[in-house]
């Protein structure tokens, strides 16, 4: 990667949490965001706020866990492990979203009582077990909740979606958000009814086959890194 690449991701990445924020999906300083890069990944620093976070103040960071920059996310054991284990996957992104979290507070997994649950890539949005934050363990427990999955709940704490782009693990944060207020509510009126497995393996096959929610121009973007047109 250049370094012009390398600044024009950097630039993505402070755009993503700032949107992160703006969207309602996250608050203050909570939450951390990765980007997959040659040679490890760069990772938003801890305890920063995003409107003031400036290019330089991303950390670089590699598989065995030594970094360049200031302090890395408390959460950087999970952000190592996914991108290592997950190769499906170039961008992890962790946030507090009111309605996620208030199902993760109750270690609620998100059953397929709505089609849209097939958006993370399975049956279920699972929860994963509480750990403290920014353990060994925590990152353990979000690996076994994301077994085939691109988003997973943690217990007492919030959610965390992957996704190729980084475009496209912010949708996927919004859309599990979504689903957990969807949820939520439907609860309010006793637990809803799933959808069966086999219409489950139905949704996620034509999920697949026409690359839902995706524009149909960001069809071909596997890239995380697209330079920035300066006019
Ligand atoms: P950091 O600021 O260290 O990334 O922590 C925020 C957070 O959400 C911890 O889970």
């Amino acid at each position: 990667m250049s370094n012009d690449q390398n600044y024009a991701l950097r630039i993505e990445m402070l755009e993503t949490c700032r949107r992160m924020n703006a969207s309602g999906i996250n608050q203050g300083m909570a939450g951390n965001l990765s980007v997959r890069t040659e040679d490890g990944f760069l990772l938003t620093p801890s305890s920063m706020p995003y409107d003031t976070m400036r290019p330089e103040d991303l950390v670089e960071m590699d598989f065995n866990g030594t970094y360049v920059g200031p302090r890395p996310s408390s959460e950087w054991r999970f952000h190592r492990d996914i991108l290592r284990e997950r190769k499906d996957v170039n961008v992890v992104l962790h946030c507090h979203s009111m309605y996620a979290t208030t199902l993760a507070c109750h270690h609620k997994t998100i059953p397929s009582f709505h089609y849209m649950t097939g958006v993370a890539g399975g049956t279920t949005i699972r929860c994963a077990g509480y750990a403290t934050f920014g353990t060994q363990e925590l990152s353990d427990n979000a690996l076994v909740a994301l077994k085939d999955r691109y988003a997973c709940l943690l217990g007492q704490h919030g959610q965390i979606s992957l996704g190729k782009t980084l475009e496209r693990a912010l949708w996927l944060a919004c859309e599990v958000e979504t689903l957990s207020r969807m949820y939520l509510q439907a609860l309010t009126l006793g637990e809803p009814p799933v959808l069966p497995d086999d219409e489950m393996e139905r949704v996620i096959e034509q999920m697949r086959r026409m690359s839902y929610g995706r524009a149909p121009d960001r069809d071909e973007v596997t890239d995380v890194a697209r330079p920035r047109q300066i006019a």
